[in-house]
């Protein structure tokens, strides 16, 4: 009996070593496990990357709540709500002062029926209900941030009735990051509501590095620019964003993502084919998709963009890997997300002026050549001739082409 005990507890001892050193080595984007070890999520929330919608990049600080009112409409009238966009966040510019409790107030012009009708009317949609703060003494629009009031803040979002709560990183000061985000998670988790805690530092903390105890998301990077390439002002294009948080993949998993910043599809700045590219990109990369831009009257092409269920599936698989470029050469590119089954995504990406033929192989795919796989075209919602070895197709300037490739 003792012997065989003792040779169950060296037999474990050697699997968890084994294991332990076949995860050390440079992650292979072909057999990379996904993160289910449930200690590693801060609050078993966000299980798949969160989908919904943000007032900031359409809205700025011209947000009220007939805005909202109208989203959240839109929302369920537009199928958005049962494609999975279920949390309505409302961004910065809804606070008013605090009170001589020092408790938070609502902007009475901008939200005069308050905050907890409005969560309520979200909810009756069927919607979940989201809000912004800082942790620092102000917001980046200057309205009161959370700093020395975080459980009073957390306790007044739970009355109202919040679900999710973006926590940006102005007026800081010193503040060391991860102390910052942890007692707003602390204070969050004491009012015993599920809420999404999705951190907004920037990146400038590295994050990836200690957030995923904390919270459910962090940004990787600065704001996104309705812009293709390059910088406006404080913020980046979507090819700037892409590969700043590409190689951010080893740290993504169900319930703690890297998060590349919220969706410009529908605001205008991109062609239909970049916007195409933005959702697929932002899919393979299992970040969040939020969206940013008017639902009330977006317009058939953006809806089809944004509800294309076949894209967010790979975006929502339960596996929760991120995707990765797999290879660059220059201009062309394939990427290769990894799904639960087995099958992959795989979208070949033309960043060039001119169309192009990419082609993915078989061993980018950790398959062997041999391998006659399905190839179903995302975008085309066609099934392709089934294919050995390699799999190659034209591919629009700017464009993608988005494959579910697998046995
Ligand atoms: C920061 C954030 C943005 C937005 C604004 C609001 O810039 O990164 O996403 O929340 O603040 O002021």
């Amino acid at each position: 009996m003792r012997g065989s005990i003792l040779s169950l507890v060296v037999a474990a001892a050697i699997c968890s070593l084994s294991s332990t050193q076949v995860q050390a080595q440079a992650p292979d984007p072909n057999t990379i496990a996904p993160s289910q070890d449930p200690t590693r999520t801060a609050n078993g929330l966000a299980m798949t990357p969160p989908m919904g919608w943000n007032s900031w990049n359409k809205f700025g600080c011209d947000v009220n709540e007939r805005v909202v009112r109208h989203v959240a409409d839109a929302m369920v009238n537009s199928g958005m709500r049962d494609a999975g966009y279920v949390y309505v966040v409302i961004d910065d510019c809804w606070q008013g002062p605090r009170d001589a409790d020092g408790f938070i107030t609502v902007d009475p012009v901008r939200f005069p029926s308050g905050m907890k009708a409005l969560a309520d009317y979200v909810h009756s949609k069927g919607l979940k209900f989201g809000l912004y703060s800082d942790a620092g003494r102000m917001t980046c629009a200057g309205r009161p941030g959370s700093q020395g009031h975080e459980y009073q803040d957390a306790i007044t979002y739970a009355r109202w009735g919040v679900d999710y709560l973006k926590y940006d990183w102005c007026y800081s000061g010193v503040r060391n990051a991860e102390e910052a985000y942890a007692l707003m998670a602390d204070a969050l988790r004491s009012t015993g509501r599920p809420i999404v805690f999705s951190m907004c530092e920037w990146g400038n903390n590295r994050p990836w590095l200690w957030a995923s105890k904390i919270g459910n998301l962090w940004r990787t990077t600065g704001d996104i620019a309705d812009i293709w390439e390059g910088k406006k002002g404080n913020n980046w294009g979507v090819l700037n964003l892409a590969d700043m948080n590409e190689p951010l993949w080893p740290y993504a998993g169900p319930g703690h993502w890297n998060d590349p910043d919220m969706l410009e599809v529908g605001n205008g700045g991109m062609t239909n084919i970049e916007y195409r590219s933005h959702f697929s990109l932002w899919a393979m990369m299992a970040a969040p998709l939020i969206a940013g831009n008017d639902i009330a009257t977006m317009d058939e092409t953006t809806r089809d963009i944004l509800m294309n269920t076949e894209v967010i599936a790979v975006n929502q698989d339960a596996a929760g890997v991120q995707g990765r470029r797999v290879r660059d050469e220059g201009d062309l590119e394939v990427w290769v997300k990894a799904l639960a089954g087995g099958a992959r995504a795989v979208l070949l990406f033309n960043r060039g002026p001119e169309a192009a033929n990419i082609e993915v192989t078989w061993d980018e795919l950790g398959y062997p050549p041999s391998l006659r796989a399905n190839v179903r075209d995302l975008w085309a919602h066609r099934d392709l001739a089934p294919a050995r070895d390699r799999f190659g197709a034209s591919v629009p300037s700017h464009g993608v082409v988005m494959l579910k490739i697998g046995a």
